[in-house]
């Protein structure tokens, strides 16, 4: 894609640059700061992890930067938001399509059944997802070699099942094809894992670690289990009431939490972490 110069600003070196982001509701008669001032990067082929207690603001940050924002309630939206120099929240829309065709951003979700089409088979969902406007048949080679990429080892089965014939762990499986379908740089990934039981969860997330490793793809990955970031992760930033408090390489973050909202996370996470220790594929 070519590049306007008039959406070349400022600094190129990070995949993603976020400065002063705010997301602000009106829900009633209050305004809510989910997201309130937040400054976030993301380097290329980097993981970098977001955590923090429910309702800190971490789905509406990813959802602001990948403009997937609902429009309904939002009273502000302000900021710097760049992908690879672009202006994403100054994008138009016909521009940001192009920047999610070719090798943008995808999203993967908690609940992937949300996001498939019930009638639809999963093969043609991922055909649709390679070329909107294709060929469906002649697309077959490639949606098998990305369920294979997506760690299954009957992908022809599984192309021709109905959603709802697979297992939660499977349909994250699919979803994961349909979004590495654009070759994208960066993967947000918004709690991928938290519905699966826990040993589907240390598959899937294998498979992700394996995907940014070699596809060189940068992950973000919302998570509430500091163990994930600490095995997963290069970076972190952890979240409150709509505000980072605290950004640090993840292994620094779990060994000395500087601030006491990060250390009282770690506390938690080092009671309950299914992670810390597990071998990687
Ligand atoms: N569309 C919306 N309209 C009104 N309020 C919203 C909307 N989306 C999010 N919020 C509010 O913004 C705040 C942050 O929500 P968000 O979903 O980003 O938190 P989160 O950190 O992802 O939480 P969780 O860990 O539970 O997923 C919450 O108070 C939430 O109720
Ligand atoms: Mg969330």
């Amino acid at each position: 894609m070519t590049i306007p110069q008039s959406q070349q600003i400022g600094n190129v070196k990070h995949l993603v640059a976020v400065k002063n982001l705010k997301v602000h509701f009106q829900v009633t008669d209050r305004i809510v700061r989910a997201v309130d001032g937040v400054d976030f990067h993301v380097n290329p082929a980097e993981c970098v992890g977001i955590v923090g207690e429910s309702g800190s603001g971490k789905s509406t940050l990813v959802r602001a930067v990948s403009r997937l924002m609902p429009n309904l309630r939002v009273k502000e939206l302000s900021g710097d938001v760049q992908f690879e120099g672009r202006d994403v929240l100054k994008m138009s829309e016909g521009d940001l399509r192009e920047l999610r065709r070719s090798r943008g951003f995808s999203m993967i979700f908690q609940d992937p059944l949300g996001y498939l089409n019930p009638t639809h088979r999963v093969g043609r969902q991922i055909a649709e997802a390679l070329s909107p406007h294709g060929n469906v048949q002649s697309d077959s080679q490639r949606v098998q070699s990305l369920l294979e990429e997506a760690g299954f080892q009957e992908p022809n089965n599984v192309a021709r099942s109905f959603p709802h014939e697979l297992s939660g762990g499977m349909r994250q499986r699919v979803m994961i094809a349909i979004a590495l379908a654009r070759d994208p740089k960066l993967l947000f990934a918004d709690e991928p894992t938290t519905a699966l039981d826990s040993t589907v969860q240390l598959q899937v997330l294998q498979t992700l670690y394996r995907l940014h490793k070699e596809r060189n793809m940068a992950v973000v990955i919302i998570t509430h289990d500091l163990g994930v970031v600490a095995e997963l992760c290069d970076r972190v930033y952890v979240m409150q009431t709509g505000k980072v408090v605290e950004t640090a390489d993840s292994v620094d973050l779990f060994e000395r939490p500087k601030h006491t909202y990060s250390a009282r996370l770690v506390e938690l996470s080092a009671h309950r972490s299914s992670f810390r220790g597990a071998q990687y594929e």
